[in-house]
């Protein structure tokens, strides 16, 4: 039954309030009644942003977008195939549908849709936070409509279906993700029947497009504390569907008495501290898989224990397959979490060793702009029971920075190029591109690096000379 009730009053912009009265005047002359809805009405009631606007009309939607449209002078694009349209009223894109009732077959994501009303409307959508619906009529104008007892889920802060959730994720299996996206977004706790559910239908995740099960991945990536999400997916088997890698890492052997990290557990605690150091999206992802290659390289060594040897490497490999799977995008974004899990391990072991200049000047080259990203990711890998061990690894952590800093400060490393380039060996010797020019270009920036020459056009171009010599080769040209 569709409840009536009067709720705290929401704060609403002066455009926000021209679009209400504009949708309420037209839909009032089509006779048409019409409700704000979804998930801008749980956002206005949680006093969350939100710039996304649904309406849903008893009625039809795309007429009383078109009316609307008019009245505030901007165009509307309608999807007739979806019986939709969509219009933008300064930065909110508003979106306008006919109440439907929708039944879904078995096999597939496509619904039949029948008009429907508004109840029939709310009680086929995925929680009953988002099953909620505010009035723009003249009879209960403001008042908000909760069939499903979403207000009480709102201050009790659960994710619970309007319907029995097997059907609800049966209908929809993405919902199931919604729920770990919700849960970790808003820090709300889905109810066991819930949980149970998408056990379930964990299996049934296949037959959703990669694209909308990546969007969910990058939203839960983006939430306040991401382990809620990820943790959620695993205990129902979601996670076994969608990122198989990241599932193997759960566990923990013991040989000889000797155990090693959940390194599961242990790289959700890194994305945690990630997040709280930064919000941005494929250092996320890069905290997410920086461990993906230990499942491949365990090892047991006797008398030594446990081993990961060149799960860094393995991992890199693994992002390029997972990225590829689930269409993420393949230029930069991949370079920079492949680059990241290959040098998530460096910072860390300089803090370990007698550290030389050529090591910092080598990381700095090799992480470039990358390096503070680096560095809040292995900081971020510190995790320990242990408090005083996170303390004093913390503590040498910093060490790592101040050297880095002076050594930078010194050398310039970061964006630097060796100060001859290929051109001028080319040029030097008469020479076309190919592998030969590479090997002198790459000599020189070792010796540099290594500290062997000094980083200046004459050492580099003495040195130059004397490699190509090695190679039999004369200059053409005098310097
Ligand atoms: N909805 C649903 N099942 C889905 C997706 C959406 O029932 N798989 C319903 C929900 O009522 C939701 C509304 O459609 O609130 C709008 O969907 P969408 O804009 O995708 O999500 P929001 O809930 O608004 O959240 P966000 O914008 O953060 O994705």
């Amino acid at each position: 039954m569709l409840i009536r009730k009067y709720y705290k009053p929401v704060s609403v912009s002066d455009e926000e309030q021209q679009l209400y009265e504009a949708v309420a005047a037209e839909a009032a002359k089509l006779q048409a009644p019409v409700y704000l809805v979804g998930g801008h009405v749980r956002d206005k009631l949680l006093q969350r942003e939100s710039k996304d606007i649904d309406f849903t009309v008893v009625g039809d939607g795309p007429q009383l977008a078109e009316a609307v449209g008019k009245r505030l002078g901007v165009s509307v694009v309608t999807y007739k195939n979806f019986g939709t349209a969509r219009l933008q009223y300064h930065d909110f894109i508003v979106e306008f549908v006919g109440a439907r009732r929708e039944s879904y077959r078995p096999a597939s994501r496509k619904p039949e849709v029948q008009a429907g009303t508004l109840m029939d409307d709310l009680a086929r959508r995925d929680f009953t936070i988002n099953a909620l619906a505010i009035s723009l009529n003249a009879d209960d104008y403001g008042m908000v409509l909760d069939a499903f007892d979403g207000l009480g889920d709102l201050e009790r802060r659960l994710l619970r279906t309007p319907l029995d959730p097997d059907i609800t994720f049966a209908d929809d299996p993405l919902r199931m993700l919604r729920a770990a996206r919700f849960a970790a977004q808003l820090d709300f706790t889905p109810l066991v029947e819930v949980r149970q559910a998408m056990r379930n239908n964990a299996e049934r995740i296949r037959i959703v497009s990669v694209e909308r099960i990546t969007d969910e991945l990058n939203k839960m990536l983006m939430a306040p504390k991401p382990s809620i999400a990820f943790d959620l997916l695993f205990k129902t088997g979601l996670l076994q569907e969608v990122l198989p890698e990241l599932a193997l890492l759960y566990g923990v052997e013991h040989i000889e008495g000797k155990g090693h990290k959940d390194n599961f557990y242990h790289t959700l605690q890194v994305l945690d501290q990630v997040a709280r150091r930064s919000d941005h999206l494929w250092l996320r992802w890069a905290a997410l898989l920086h461990d993906v290659g230990k499942y491949d390289t365990k090892r047991f060594e006797k008398g030594k224990g446990w081993t990961f040897h060149g799960h860094e490497v393995v991992g890199a490999r693994k992002v390029e397959a997972i990225f590829r799977r689930l269409h993420l995008p393949l230029n930069e974004p991949l370079k920079f979490v492949q680059k990241m899990v290959l040098l998530h391990l460096r910072p860390i072991a300089l803090s370990k060793e007698e550290v030389t200049d050529s090591a910092m000047r080598r990381l700095l080259f090799d992480a470039g702009n990358d390096l503070e990203d680096l560095l809040i990711l292995c900081e971020s890998d510190i995790t320990s029971k242990n408090e005083k061990k996170v303390k004093k690894y913390l503590e040498n952590f910093q060490l790592v920075r101040r050297k880095l800093a002076e050594v930078e400060e010194r050398d310039r490393i970061r964006n630097w190029q060796p100060p001859v380039s290929g051109e001028v060996i080319m040029k030097t010797f008469g020479k076309p591109p190919g592998r030969e020019i590479g090997i002198i270009k790459e000599a020189i920036r070792e010796a540099i690096l290594e500290g062997k020459i000094n980083n200046t056009f004459e050492d580099a171009y003495a040195f130059m000379l004397q490699k190509a010599a090695e190679l039999g080769w004369e200059p053409v040209t005098k310097n």
